[in-house]
């Protein structure tokens, strides 16, 4: 199955063709990806972007540099940290590729170890579609009759690879004909909400109203939204979540004025290593990127900024997480840990019916 917009196709033994999302929505652009050097630029300048596709990135990357730069262990490990390293918020993209790393350490170096590499990264693009239409399929149904619902940057297919976390559950809901329109902020500095969340929503025909991210207080006081939907970068093992910066402004909204607010992500995106959220690592990213956009600058020379690419949402201003095992409600530590515990089992005897 491919995805509604192919943000990754993995070409076995030849390289990753991606879509260079900053070039949208005014030109579709594919890059063939065959260094990790380059696969790396991609990831660092969100040509390739969101939690879950950085995973398969990852995965694929991991791949390339044994076609490109050998399979022995050493230049696998120095690759995987190299591309775990370069952005540090979304725990998809270090998890997916220590993976894949440990994957391809148990088989031996050679081209074996390389194929093993490139089946397991489109395995992962595999899974990610199946866990997109799991997770769409349990949140579908929280959306009301005739609702409108609120969401902040990109978590479309553009993001994951397969169908979406939080537009995947929009896509679903408007697909059961109970969505009515779908807001969504611009997401400064970089604009995934108004270049790439807009340009999904139209090509699936969903009804879309583009908001700045300054007016989402104001619209959910206007009691327009009956839910605000957003993806995940990495939640910690309490529930506390990193998401795209601007998150935790619009749950603070949504909890004022009684509007439920959902966290919709893949169990890749759950942490369970990193306790709560104070633990995890934020992306500060360059002042030229508030400071202008596309090779414009409107600030005067030598302006400080401060430029956080996620921020977190403490735990008690989530309603539920929306996964493909079900939509999780508080205490969210138990339901963490006990839905994590399961996965494990299932992936435990799925890998022994492999070998
Ligand atoms: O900086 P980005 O564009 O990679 O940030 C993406 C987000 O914050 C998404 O909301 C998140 O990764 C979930 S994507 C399904």
């Amino acid at each position: 199955v491919e995805s509604p917009v192919a943000p990754i196709r993995i070409l076995p033994g030849l390289g990753i063709d991606v879509l260079d999302q900053t070039r949208l929505p005014q030109a579709e652009v594919r890059l063939r990806l065959t260094t990790v050097e380059g696969a790396c630029e991609s990831i660092a300048a969100l040509r390739v972007r969101g939690a879950p596709l950085l995973g398969i990135v990852g995965a694929a990357t991991l791949a390339v540099a044994a076609t490109e730069l050998g399979s022995a262990e050493r230049v696998l490990r120095d690759a995987a940290a190299r591309i775990s390293a370069t952005r540090p918020t979304a725990v998809d993209l270090g998890k997916v590729t220590t993976q894949a790393l440990s994957v391809a350490l148990a088989v031996p170096e050679g081209p074996a170890r390389t194929a093993r590499l490139w089946a397991n990264a489109e395995a992962v693009l595999a899974r990610q579609f199946e866990a997109d239409r799991a997770l769409s399929a349990f949140g579908a149904p929280l959306i009301g009759a005739g609702a409108a619902v609120l969401t902040h940057c990109n978590t479309g297919a553009l993001a994951t690879g397969g169908y979406g976390t939080a537009l995947g559950v929009i896509r679903a809901a408007f697909e059961d004909r109970r969505l009515v329109r779908c807001y969504a902020t611009e997401t400064r500095p970089l604009l995934q909400g108004a270049r790439l969340t807009m340009w999904e929503l139209a090509r699936a025909g969903i009804a879309a109203t583009l908001l700045p991210d300054t007016a989402a207080a104001a619209l959910i006081a206007s009691g327009t939204v009956d839910a605000v939907i957003v993806g995940a970068d990495r939640i910690a093992a309490n529930g506390d979540t990193a998401n795209k910066v601007g998150t935790y402004g619009l749950a603070l909204a949504a909890a004022r004025h009684g509007v439920p607010f959902y966290i919709a992500a893949p169990l890749t995106t759950f942490d369970p290593a990193t306790r709560h959220g104070a633990a995890i690592p934020i992306e500060f990213r360059a002042a030229s990127e508030v400071g202008g956009f596309a090779g414009q600058r409107w600030t005067p020379d030598g302006a400080d900024s401060y430029n956080p690419a996620f921020d977190v949402t403490p735990t008690d201003l989530i309603t539920a997480f929306i996964t493909e095992r079900g939509i999780l409600r508080p205490p969210f530590s138990a339901a963490i840990a006990r839905t994590l515990a399961a996965e494990a089992v299932d992936a435990g005897r799925a890998a022994a019916e492999v070998s």
